[in-house]
């Protein structure tokens, strides 16, 4: 099991999906997190339809998409790597190509409806990131029914008038391989270098004019990062590869585990290390670019030998 931070840390909003569909177990397992999220009132007035067929997904995810209304947005941009509604009017389904959708309902009138829903929503993202399934919270629950289609299956589902959809957790496994995390702290860019900038970002990235036509690209504020940490992970390879940088004065944040001298050479930690990155000795060692931060040796060794990395700032 992760470190509950590093999981929050670790976890990204995915929105290009392989068909692979996730086990029922976990998908059970994602539920039940959700099920144990904070509620106002303790009301537990949330109710979790999980729908385990990409079919099924994709008829709801373009029904998701059909009452996205562009006029609406309050500008932004959200990701070039992974493109969202907002970014790409290309996009047919609000769901992404996932496999499988955790739709959250909620009491109808309730004055805390939508935040119940949404913190079972973060807690179910949070477990799916911690099994290593991938998620995105969506929006836009309640239009998403209210049609016939959208109707019909609500009656197939026993869903009571008095309940309505605030928001889906969208699983499945990230088409992404390689991911890049970038640790830093960002300054506002001095005003009179603020226009110079955002040229300079638009003539690099094309696409944003599509987004900021004209004049309302001011509406941006440039920010600069001199120091900073950057993770590399592919997830591709086997064992998987990591790398950590450093930008300017940045400091190495230390994670993972290492072995200590208390070692007994048991072997236990190598068996169950998924991926094979231990190697025997005196002490056993963990090859760090290889290790996936599970945690699985901490929990496996029988002498406590196995510690977390401590940071050197
Ligand atoms: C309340 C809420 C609604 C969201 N709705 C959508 C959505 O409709 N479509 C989407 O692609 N992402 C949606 N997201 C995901 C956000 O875009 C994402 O969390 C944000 O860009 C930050 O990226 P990260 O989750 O990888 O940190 C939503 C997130 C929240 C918290
Ligand atoms: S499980 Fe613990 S004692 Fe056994 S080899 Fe691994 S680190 Fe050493
Ligand atoms: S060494 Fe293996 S078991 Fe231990 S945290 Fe790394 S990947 Fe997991």
């Amino acid at each position: 099991m992760m470190d509950i931070l590093d999981v929050m840390k670790e976890r990204r909003s995915i929105r290009k999906y392989q068909d692979k569909q996730i086990c029922r177990e976990d998908l059970e397992k994602i539920i039940e997190a959700g099920l144990y999220a904070p509620n106002a009132g303790g009301g537990q007035r949330a109710r979790i339809v999980a729908v385990h067929n990409k079919e099924l997904t994709d008829k709801i995810g373009r029904l998701n998409m059909k009452c996205f209304d562009r006029s609406k947005l309050a500008g932004g941009y959200v990701s070039s790597e992974q493109p969202s509604v907002i970014d790409n009017p290309d996009i047919k389904s609000g769901f992404y190509g996932a496999p499988a959708v955790c739709i959250i309902f909620c009491a109808r009138n309730f004055l805390y409806s939508i935040p119940d829903a949404f913190c079972c929503a973060e807690n179910m993202v949070l477990e799916a990131a911690n099994l290593g399934i991938a998620s995105c919270i969506i929006a836009r629950g309640e239009e998403t029914f209210d049609n016939e289609v959208g109707k019909e299956l609500l009656k197939e589902w026993g869903i009571p008038d008095t309940d309505i959809a605030r928001c889906f957790v969208i699983l499945g496994y990230t088409k992404y391989k390689e991911m890049i995390r970038l640790s830093a702290k960002a300054e506002k860019v001095p005003d009179i270098e603020q226009r110079k900038w955002i040229d300079i970002i638009f003539e690099e990235q094309p696409y944003l004019s599509n987004v900021y036509p004209g004049n309302t690209r001011e509406i941006g504020i440039v920010f600069c990062i001199k120091n900073a940490e950057i993770e590399y992970f592919n997830l591709g390879v086997r064992p998987i590869f990591r790398e950590r940088y450093v930008i300017g004065n940045a400091d190495i944040t230390e994670k993972g585990y290492d072995i200590s001298q208390n070692c007994i050479g048991c072997g236990k930690c190598m068996t169950n290390c998924p991926q094979r990155c231990i190697v025997s000795g005196k002490p056993y060692q963990i090859t760090q670019e290889h290790c996936l931060h599970c945690g699985n040796c901490y929990e496996k060794c029988p002498v406590g030998a196995v510690k977390r990395r401590e940071s050197s700032k």
